[in-house]
């Protein structure tokens, strides 16, 4: 198995990917990190445990990181989430308690503790805890087994400005640290993400598990995807997040290339601008793996097989 940790800020997508890594036993999750992004810390923690609960995994470890971003103010996305971050299903109060440990601190201790190179993380929000974790304990970088996170766009353009795709936007000093770090990263962008349609008929398989969480799966893709199918015009909204764990179970799935990406951190116009060299242009160093195909088919039978087995 692969031991991961889900650092995350979620979110229905978050939720989603959450709820594949545990029904996915060749991956070992560590721990849950929360981070503010979609909407504050004090939500996206709790939201955390909730999918915990819901997946049938109490035991489960969350831990609460950072509530702002490195060098800025909070920017956070309740016209796509709600106002809890969770909008959509009902799901009640957690009863498994939130770690006391700092996320930040937990990551570190982790990483000290495990076999060099066998810990990937997973970054399903802003990077602040990550880049928290790598200011503090540069040492550790070589120890971990790779970065593999959703955020950036190319291609495709951004979703909450022009260029720049939400968790990039939010905390471009922190994704520029990540990127910067010589550690292994894995790039899921909206270039993909935009590929992975939430369509009504692939809602209709999860209503179809008859499970709690398959119908919790269903409200949260309809709620999510109220926003953005208005908006793309297109036949469902795309998924983000649990592309992330889909690369890591089935990368046969997806097509990148190796190639040099930089974050705008300076410009304002182009603040959180992921700039990928993806024809080699330039000779800076291929610093990620970034991807840009997708089996959007193979993709949902993935996700919607192995949601079928949670309870
Ligand atoms: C990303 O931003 C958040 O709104 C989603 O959870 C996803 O991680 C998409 O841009
Ligand atoms: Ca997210």
């Amino acid at each position: 198995t692969r031991k991961i940790i889900i650092d995350t800020d979620p979110g229905q997508d978050d939720a989603l990917a959450i709820l594949l890594a545990f029904a996915s036993p060749e991956l070992d999750v560590l721990g849950i990190t929360a981070v503010a992004g979609n909407v504050p810390l004090a939500l996206t923690e709790v939201n955390a445990r909730k999918i915990c609960e819901l997946a049938g995994r109490p035991d489960a470890k969350v831990f609460a990181g950072a509530d702002r971003p490195l060098m800025r103010p909070l920017i956070t996305a309740e016209h796509v989430h709600g106002k809890t971050g969770l909008d959509g299903p009902d799901l009640r109060e957690p009863a498994m308690p939130l770690q006391k440990q700092h996320a930040v601190d937990f990551i570190i201790e982790t990483l000290r503790d495990e076999e060099p190179g066998s810990v990937t993380l997973c970054a399903l929000g802003p990077l602040t805890n990550i880049a928290h974790v790598l200011i503090r304990a540069p040492e550790l970088a070589p120890r971990i087994r790779e970065i593999v996170l959703m955020g950036g766009g190319f291609f495709e353009g951004g979703n909450i400005t022009p260029t720049a795709e939400f968790n990039i936007y939010v905390d471009p000093q922190a994704a520029q640290i990540v990127l910067q770090s010589g550690v292994p990263v894995v790039i899921l962008p909206l270039d993909v993400t935009h590929k992975v349609l939430t369509t009504a008929k692939r809602v209709d398989r999860f209503r179809a598990m008859g499970t709690r969480s398959g119908d919790a799966s269903v409200a949260l893709l309809e709620f999510f995807e109220r926003f953005d199918e208005e908006k793309y015009g297109s036949d469902g909204g795309p998924l983000h997040d649990p592309n992330v764990i889909a690369w890591l179970l089935k990368p046969e799935l997806y097509g990148g290339r190796h190639c040099n990406v930089i974050v705008d951190a300076a410009n304002e116009l182009t603040l959180g601008m992921t700039v990928v060299d993806w024809w080699g242009v330039t000779d800076r160093s291929k610093n990620a793996f970034y991807i840009r195909d997708v089996d959007d088919k193979g993709f949902f039978d993935l996700l919607i097989d192995r949601i079928s087995h949670l309870p």
